[in-house]
């Protein structure tokens, strides 16, 4: 049973508000302070208590495709390298090798052991040290002690979650989610692009449709709504869904068997940094690392259904990436505006209205996560 509706329901809530004129909205607006976009009291709580407590998803499962497949990057500030075993089990380990501390690997690959590149300690993809080179230097070493340091992970629903910190803070909501990506689905690019914006900004652009008009004037508003969206939240996530204008082809079929892919994007917010967002010819999985309080590496895995093989059909892929990646330079613009803006003393808040629900539920999750942190 998953918490979110089925597509049948989607589509009507969707024709119901083209024809009111009308879009979901939230009971209440919600004023959030802009001393908690600045204060680095707040964004070392944001860090400690939230994204290294609760699982977060650290990449796709298909990032890890075959034994030795690994990923390698900073999460929430600390160095995690991912890998798939020969059991076929994903692990996650902090990345630093346990006798001075030297990463492991980078960036992502495929590899039968970890061999340190300072002074060749050596480590199974179960993180098990394996060699030590000239071990009769190091009396009473004990190897099975020194295997590289876990951090809790889970696979599930297409997505590698991991939890870095105890105590360990559950999401149940999470066992509810359907399929988010399909084992079909092909990992075929990521991109790294670092921003100059607070994540909790660029969080908020992927969360509301009021923006498309002003904002995505030439990209996407042509072909979708100007503020009209379905949102559901689900624990302390949620999902925006962005219709396209050609769903209305879709009231011409029985409703039992209107399905909408291709007919519109479904935003997954998954609490508190990432996204999982459906297109018609590709998912794109973002992850957004805060680097600073001022500072977001935006990462982008980007996934296809779509062979190599199939000329027309990767074209349209790429044709379709490109169009998304042009979006997401306009959000990326007012991200940093927003960011300019609230260093310029305007503002003691910023005030989300009722169609930007999503985000208020956001804010209300982090501050109800951070307990009270000012
Ligand atoms: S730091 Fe890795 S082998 Fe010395
Ligand atoms: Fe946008």
């Amino acid at each position: 049973m998953t918490l979110l509706a089925d597509d049948q329901s989607v589509a009507q809530r969707i024709f119901d508000h083209i024809d009111n004129r009308t879009t979901d909205r939230s009971d209440a607006s919600w004023r959030e302070p802009v001393k908690h976009y600045r204060c680095e009291q707040r964004f070392a709580a944001e860090l400690e208590l939230v994204l290294r407590r609760y699982p977060t998803p650290f990449c796709p499962s298909a990032a890890l495709r075959e034994a030795g497949s690994y990923v390698a990057r900073d999460a929430a500030g600390t160095p995690i390298l991912a890998v798939r075993g020969v059991d076929g089990r994903v692990r996650a380990f902090r990345n630093a090798c346990r006798h001075r501390g030297a990463q492991l690997a980078d960036g992502s690959g495929c590899q039968k052991a970890f061999v340190c590149r300072y002074h060749g300690w050596t480590y199974g993809l179960d993180g098990r040290l394996r060699h030590v080179p000239h071990e009769d230097g190091f009396p009473g070493l004990d190897k099975t002690a020194r295997g590289l340091a876990p951090v809790e992970t889970t696979e599930m629903r297409g997505l590698v979650f991991i939890t870095q910190d105890e105590p360990y803070l559950i999401e149940p909501c999470l066992a509810e989610l359907p399929e988010l990506i399909a084992p079909s689905q092909q990992l075929f690019t990521t991109t790294e692009q670092e921003t100059p914006a607070n994540w909790k900004i660029v969080v908020e652009g992927f969360l509301e449709g009021y923006h498309i008009r002003s904002t995505h004037r030439e990209t996407f508003y042509p072909i979708q709504f100007d503020n009209l969206n379905v949102v559901e939240t689900f624990g302390r996530n949620s999902r925006v869904a962005f219709p396209y204008q050609r769903i209305n082809k879709l009231r011409a079929i029985p409703p039992a068997e209107r399905r909408v892919d291709g007919m519109l994007t479904y935003v997954y917010h998954l609490f508190p940094n990432v996204m999982v967002a459906t297109f018609p010819n590709n998912i794109a999985m973002v992850v957004l690392e805060p680097l600073a309080i001022d500072r977001t590496r935006i990462l982008t895995y980007t996934l296809t259904d779509r062979s190599d093989h199939d000329g027309d059909g990767m074209e349209a892929v790429n044709r379709s990436r490109d169009f998304l990646l042009a979006g997401a330079a306009e959000d990326r613009a007012v991200a940093i505006a927003v960011q300019r803006g609230l260093q310029s003393g305007a503002n003691q808040f910023f005030e989300f209205g009722q169609f930007e629900g999503a985000i208020s539920h956001f804010h209300r999750a982090l501050d109800a996560a951070l307990g009270g942190t000012p």
